[in-house]
């Protein structure tokens, strides 16, 4: 959700920042801009609506400085425009502000500072940091006290960056609740809101916490704490690969990562598996088995694609481990006034890690004294650090808006959490052994699925001009559903609904007619016969049927099928979604769609 970028250093700031920028696009993509300070005196600025690539078209060769900021906006105040595009002035143009986040009491702050003299040219809420910062920065203050100053009124969340026409050898980072990475090079430095902006530059990085700023100057920088006592931030090495934020010869990242999944799915397992006992090794839970014993239910959050998974998680768990278990919106959750209870186990599911809504859920399950594990990706970011242990995913970076290898890794870490709850409760040794070995066959069966991509493509094209699309499945095949009918809605625009195979004849069935196809799950369960009954009653209302299944079924029940490889049933759901994945993504090519940033949307909400 907006990205920010800056940078400080002997070179021109202009080239990182618009490339920085570029990179940060999929988090929002609505209007752009940069500011730059230093050789010439006092700050220039360029911002428009639009995407990076107009902002570059609009920067002129002259636009250089030493010391410069960047932004790309998903708009939250404000409708996007050149006007509304960040930086953001004071009314000297002596400071520029990027920003992340939502200042809550901006219209207050606004009014104090209008009051005063200052002359609002935005809707934003991020145009009153810039001149409450400049109210603070009288003669002889330093920037980062002005700053400190300033936030000091703020009430909301920020990750901001700073830059002073009168002290251009620095810039003022600060963050709350929304992330801010310092880079650090040689004799320069780096800031971006995500490490995907820095890893061409530098792997050696520095989260900042809650509540954390930092002086950033060519030479190093300094952290310390909203009431000034300094802080001692050791980097840490990025470890993920710079072509994962290319699109590697893929048309768009979100082919790439549909194909990169056998990949992303081994990294999970990756070292985790224990054929001797028949479990996984988890030991990031921080939970032994006499503690895990002790847990009599399991609640999953996370929010969209990451809420679906934890629904397959929650039956994984409840299969293997038997221990009821549930999958709850984080959105929702966070504002019900939940009852924690001490035996239950919380799960937070996050692919950025960064999502508000599921930050806000962990902090009221800790806040009552409840105890929650991470599933993320990305490596020290808010949740991961605010969550009591947990499982890294290691899918690597996921650039497009749609989630595809996150969504199955988080998968993959919940079977292999429900094993290890599963051998410590009552699940055989044959079991887990059967388990084991389906988890290690899953990436040459992705493979065998990715291989049908074209064949996809093609029915993809014929289904994707349909008024909309039903998604079905049973018990284990329903948020495969779901998660298909999210991907198809999010990249095609193509309306669609999931629903559970069984609830079909009491109501949905009334939709049911040769302009609305119907995507029907059927493993090869002990649910067939009941799927193939549904199957039945949708082509008798004249519905048209496009099957996911282990074996083909009679041509009267289905129009079209793909085959996907059977795995153990328990498992089955992983490989089912796989072809929904590629069958969203070629609808919105067959569509003209604008596949890893579809309107409206963007990736990771750090908002609420
Ligand atoms: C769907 C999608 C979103 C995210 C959701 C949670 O394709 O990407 O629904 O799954 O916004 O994001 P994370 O997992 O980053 O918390």
């Amino acid at each position: 959700m907006c990205g920010i970028v800056a940078y400080i250093g002997p070179k021109d700031a202009t080239p990182f920042l618009l490339e920085g920028l570029a990179r940060l696009e999929y988090r929002g993509y609505d209007s752009a801009g940069v500011a730059v300070a230093g050789r010439t005196g006092g700050i220039k600025v360029r911002k428009v609506k639009g995407r990076v690539a107009d902002l570059a078209a609009a920067v002129p060769a002259r636009f250089k400085g030493s010391t410069g900021i960047g932004h790309t906006r998903w708009a939250t105040h404000g409708v996007p425009s050149d006007a509304n595009a960040h930086p953001h002035l004071d009314n000297a143009e002596r400071i520029a502000v990027v920003h992340n986040g939502i200042i809550e009491n901006a219209d207050e702050l606004r009014a104090k500072l209008a009051a005063d003299g200052a002359v609002f040219r935005s809707e934003t809420d991020t145009e009153v940091l810039g001149h409450l910062i400049a109210a603070h920065a009288a003669e002889g203050v330093e920037l980062e006290e002005a700053v400190r100053a300033a936030l000091g009124k703020v009430v909301g969340t920020y990750g901001i960056a700073v830059l002073d026409a009168e002290q251009p050898d620095r810039i003022v980072v600060a963050r709350n609740g929304s992330p801010i990475v310092l880079g650090i090079g040689e004799k320069e430095m780096f800031v971006a809101s995500d490490v995907s902006a820095l890893v061409r530059y530098t792997r050696q990085v520095v989260h900042l916490e809650d509540g954390e700023l930092a002086t950033v100057r060519a030479d190093g920088f300094r952290t310390f704490t909203e009431d000034a006592r300094t802080t001692h931030r050791q980097p840490s090495t990025v470890d993920w690969e710079i072509d994962s934020y290319d699109t590697g010869g893929y048309e768009h990242f979100l082919l790439k990562e549909i194909h990169e999944q056998p990949g992303s799915v081994e990294r999970t397992l990756g070292g985790r598996l224990d054929e001797r006992f028949a479990t996984a090794h988890l030991g990031g839970l921080n939970l032994d088995a006499r503690e895990l014993r002790e847990i009599r239910r399991v609640k999953i959050l996370g929010c969209g694609s990451a809420y679906y998974a934890g629904e397959m998680g929650a039956q994984l768990i409840e299969e293997l481990a038997r221990i009821p278990a549930h999958s709850e919106p984080a959105s929702e959750f966070r504002y019900r006034n939940p009852v924690i209870e001490a035996d239950t186990l919380y799960i937070a599911v996050s692919q950025s890690g960064e999502t508000y809504d599921t930050l806000a859920a962990v902090q009221e399950v800790k806040r009552k004294g409840g105890r929650v594990l991470g599933v993320v990706n990305t490596v020290g970011s808010a949740i991961a650090r605010e969550c009591d242990g947990g499982i890294y995913l290691h899918a690597g970076p996921e650039i497009s808006v749609a989630s595809t290898k996150a969504f199955t890794s988080t998968v993959v870490a919940f079977a292999l959490i429900a094993l290890h709850f599963g051998r410590i409760h009552d699940l055989s040794p044959a079991d887990g052994r059967r388990i084991v070995s389906a988890l290690k066959a899953l990436p040459d069966q992705i493979r065998e699925v990715l291989a049908q991509s074209d064949a996809i493509a093609e029915l993809a094209a014929e289904y994707a001009h349909s008024e909309g699309m039903m998604f079905i499945g049973r018990v284990r095949g329903y948020p495969v559903a779901r998660e298909g009918a999210q991907k198809l809605k999010e990249i095609s625009y193509v309306h669609a609904e999931a629903y559970p195979a069984s609830e079909l004849k009491h109501g949905p069935l009334a939709l049911i007619s040769p302009e609305l196809p119907t995507v029907a799950l059927v493993p090869d369960d002990e649910l067939l016969d009941k799927n193939l009954t549904t199957l039945g009653e949708i082509k008798a209302r004249s519905g048209r049927v496009l099957a996911v299944a282990h074996r083909r079924p009679e041509a009267k029940l289905a129009d079209h099928c793909i085959l996907v490889p059977k795995s153990e049933p328990e498992l089955d759901p992983l490989l089912l979604n796989i072809p929904l994945q590629l069958l969203a993504y070629h609808a919105a090519v067959a569509l003209g769609r604008d596949v890893d940033k579809p309107r409206n949307l963007a990736k990771s909400v750090t908002v609420e």
